[in-house]
Formats: C-alpha cells, sequence, structure tokens
C-alpha cells in the first residue's frame, strides 16, 4: 500500500521522503492556504525537491474553470495529479485530461456510485473520505471495501487513496481493505512506528548491551 502524505508544507514533506514514506502527496485548498502560498507556488515548490504524484486541487465549479485550471497546475511538471471535485462538470474534466494522458484524482468521493462514476470517467485515483462520514457516524471504512470489491469485479486500473485518514485504525483497515494507498498527515506517521513493548524491549536491550 503507498503512503501519500496530507501535507503542502515542503519541510513536512522533506522528512517523509527521508525516512523512505512517501509515494506520493495529496494537497486540498485548507492545506494550501496553511503554507501562505498561492496554489502554483505551493505545487511548484513540492515539485521541485520530488518526482512523486503531486495532487494538486482546482477550486473553479464549471467545466471550463476546471480545464483551465487543471491545465495551468498541469503545465508546472510531469507529475502534476489534477485533483478534482465530484461534481458533473468534474468528471467531464476527467475525462478530458485522460484522453490527454493527464492524471486525475477525484476528491470528496463519500459511496460507492461517486467511485463507480469516477472510474467510469478515466480517473487515475479516488480520494474517498473515511474521517469525515465517521464524523457524521457512518462506518467510513465501509465504502474502501465496497469500492475495492467493485473495482476489482470490472477490472478498473482507478487507485483508491483513502483520505480525511485520523488514526492508526485507519491505515490498517485500509490495508485490509486493500486500498492501494492511503494519504495520511504527518502528524500520523510517527503513530504508525510506535509500540509501548518496542520501547520497553529498546530499553532493556540497551540496559543489558551496557553489562
Ligand atoms: C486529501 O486528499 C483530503 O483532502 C484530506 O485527506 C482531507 O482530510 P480532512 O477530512 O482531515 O480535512
Amino acid at each position: 500500500m503507498q503512503i501519500f502524505i496530507d501535507s503542502a508544507d515542503v519541510e513536512q514533506i522533506k522528512q517523509a521522503i527521508e525516512i523512505g514514506l512517501c509515494d506520493g502527496i495529496t494537497t486540498n485548498p485548507t492545506l494550501i492556504a496553511k503554507t501562505g502560498k498561492d496554489n502554483a507556488k505551493a505545487i511548484a515548490d513540492i515539485c521541485a525537491i520530488t518526482d512523486v504524484p503531486v495532487n494538486a486541487e482546482t477550486v473553479g465549479i464549471s467545466y471550463n474553470e476546471i480545464i483551465e485550471e487543471g491545465s495551468a497546475l498541469a503545465d508546472i511538471a510531469s507529475n502534476v495529479v489534477i485533483k478534482i471535485p465530484m461534481t458533473k462538470g468534474g468528471l467531464r474534466a476527467v475525462a478530458y485530461f485522460a484522453d490527454r494522458e493527464v492524471m486525475t484524482t477525484v476528491t470528496l468521493i463519500f459511496n460507492l456510485n461517486q467511485a463507480l462514476l469516477a472510474a467510469k470517467a478515466g480517473a487515475s485515483y479516488i480520494a474517498p473520505f473515511v474521517g469525515r462520514l465517521d464524523d457524521i457516524s457512518s462506518e467510513g471504512m465501509e465504502i474502501i471495501q465496497e469500492i475495492a470489491q467493485v473495482y476489482e469485479y470490472y477490472e478498473y486500473p482507478t487507485e483508491i487513496v483513502v483520505a480525511s485518514v485520523r488514526s492508526p485504525m485507519h491505515v490498517k483497515q485500509a490495508a485490509l481493505a486493500g486500498a492501494d494507498a492511503i494519504t495520511v498527515p504527518p502528524s500520523l506517521i510517527d503513530k504508525l512506528f510506535a509500540h509501548p513493548l518496542t520501547d520497553r524491549g529498546i530499553e532493556q536491550f540497551l540496559k543489558d548491551a551496557g553489562k
């Protein structure tokens, strides 16, 4: 399972690259706003340090706006993936970019039917938001299992990037569901390493090594 870093902060991304845990990067308007840069500058700065897929989200609503904005973002670097919200105009734009071999992610996916439409439009990736479903008392991870099953059944090449990930349990459940990738906030990475018995074991070994 690939690990994408859910951040637009170049320093955080560099740290994930250093420990070998950066198979891709996802950004969104909220993460870009935290950098204080405009979208194009923030994406260019990320692409300057890595050639893994970098998701750059469009904010236009209409088909024409998404094409114009997405084309400009795609021109920044060949590893830019245009991240497009799940709307009618958005899926039409996904088909446009697929025809031109530009990678896309359909974002804000909350059910299987949306995932099905995105795959049919030719999306390279989809981003189903499990945490935001959990937030409204739904089982976010259930849709990952459903989508993985249906994509396998119809042999859709679209990759599932589990998004809105909040806990180590989400990471474990995504892997068990057969997700292609998971996008994790940098703060979650440390939690994936941690286990109290590992800490206790290291402490004991160090003590014994000193004898
Ligand atoms: C990434 O693709 C998503 O935009 C992100 O994971 C959303 O996370 P949030 O629901 O914690 O804002």
